[in-house]
């Protein structure tokens, strides 16, 4: 089969499509045939020899993808050959064929097509994990998001609105607020222009829960940026990893702070965020409120632009990565 491979570490024309060994399917995992990939940011740093997979993860890159069942392996009961669906993946989506553990399989939901559907399993399970599993957001708070233009951002604002919260975003421009605002989103705050700490606390009295993609550049505003009772849910580094907690401030708000990743966590524990993402998520995509947000879709083999262009940060919302006809 053909995947993306990475040359060495470095900038985006280290990527190649070359021809590897397909995968097959262990005990309790499926063999996909890929029909598209989700292009992430983590990608980016993993090309980067920034972000390794965990240990037993595929070293292709790719953390999701849409595809149809061609084989089981041991122990599936679950799932057909021929079925149709999405996947959150540990790594290997950038590739024709991916096997995958069945607990991490979601179906493809009704309107939404099989090319489509390759954009939600990676926003899903870590907007559901950190903002209602974790911080526990509920109908009438307020939400803070943290670029809320991105792949995760664009996720977090729909869920938000169909949770009941009053959602506020920050993003880096005018043009890129006023597409969050059409997407549902209440307070636009331009990142480079306004100081999200005043007009979170002048427009809502803070935020109940933050998702933030910063971590230490952001740390001790988005502290401040807390109402009473606030949680804060790191899930980027993006403004880097080692920041001062003001645990006064903290103590004061009787706040918490949580971070997390889902790549490295456990099969098992994928597999119970996957259920809840189904059970309680899915139903709002199957009902039209929460949507795929699909930029651009690019050949495969265009791996390198579609890694300039989520870089550029001109891009609103997912790249996919679109498979010509498996030649396995
Ligand atoms: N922990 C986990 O399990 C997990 C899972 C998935 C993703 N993530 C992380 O979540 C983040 C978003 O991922 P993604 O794939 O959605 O990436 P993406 O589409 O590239 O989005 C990145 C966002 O960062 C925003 N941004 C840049 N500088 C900012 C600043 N100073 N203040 C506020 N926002 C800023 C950008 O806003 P503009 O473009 O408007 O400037 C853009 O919307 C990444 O850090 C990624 O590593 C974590």
């Amino acid at each position: 089969m053909h995947a993306i491979t990475i040359r060495e570490p470095g900038e985006p024309d280290v990527l190649e499509y070359s021809e590897v060994t397909a995968p097959s399917p262990g005990p309790g995992e499926v063999l996909l045939d890929v029909a598209a990939s989700g292009v992430n940011r983590a990608d980016l740093m993993q090309r980067q020899g920034l972000y390794p997979p965990p240990e037993g993860a595929s070293q292709l890159l790719g953390l999701e993808c849409s595809g149809t069942i061609v084989e089981l392996g041991q122990g599936v009961t679950t799932w057909q050959v021929g079925d149709e669906a999405c996947a959150l993946l540990a790594g290997g989506g950038y590739a024709q064929r991916v096997a995958v553990p069945a607990v991490q399989l979601l179906p493809v939901p009704g309107e939404v097509g099989l090319l489509a559907a390759a954009a939600l399993p990676e926003v899903a399970c870590t907007v559901w994990s950190n903002v209602v599993m974790g911080a526990g957001l509920a109908a009438g708070e307020t939400l803070l998001v943290h670029g809320g233009a991105g792949g995760i951002g664009t996720h977090a604002i729909q869920v938000g609105k169909a949770l009941g919260v009053t959602v506020a975003v920050t993003a880096g421009s005018d043009d890129r607020l006023d597409q969050c605002r059409q997407l549902g989103a209440d307070i636009l705050i331009n990142y480079r222009e306004q100081d999200f700490v005043a007009e979170i606390n002048e427009q809502a009295g803070g935020a109940d829960v933050i998702l933030d993609n910063i971590g230490a550049k952001y740390l001790d505003r988005n502290l401040d940026a807390l109402a009473t009772g606030g949680r804060l849910a790191i899930i980027g580094m993006q403004g880097g990893a080692k920041g001062e907690l003001n645990i006064g401030k903290l103590l004061g708000k009787r706040g918490s702070v949580a971070a997390a990743g889902l790549r490295g966590r456990p099969v098992d524990e994928k597999g119970t965020i996957v259920q809840a993402v189904r059970e309680h998520l899915w139903p709002l995509v199957e009902g039209g409120s929460a949507q795929p947000i699909v930029a651009e879709v690019m050949p495969l083999e265009q791996a390198a632009d579609a890694h300039r262009a989520l870089d550029g940060s001109k891009i609103f919302g997912k790249i996919l990565l679109s498979n010509a006809k498996s030649d396995t």
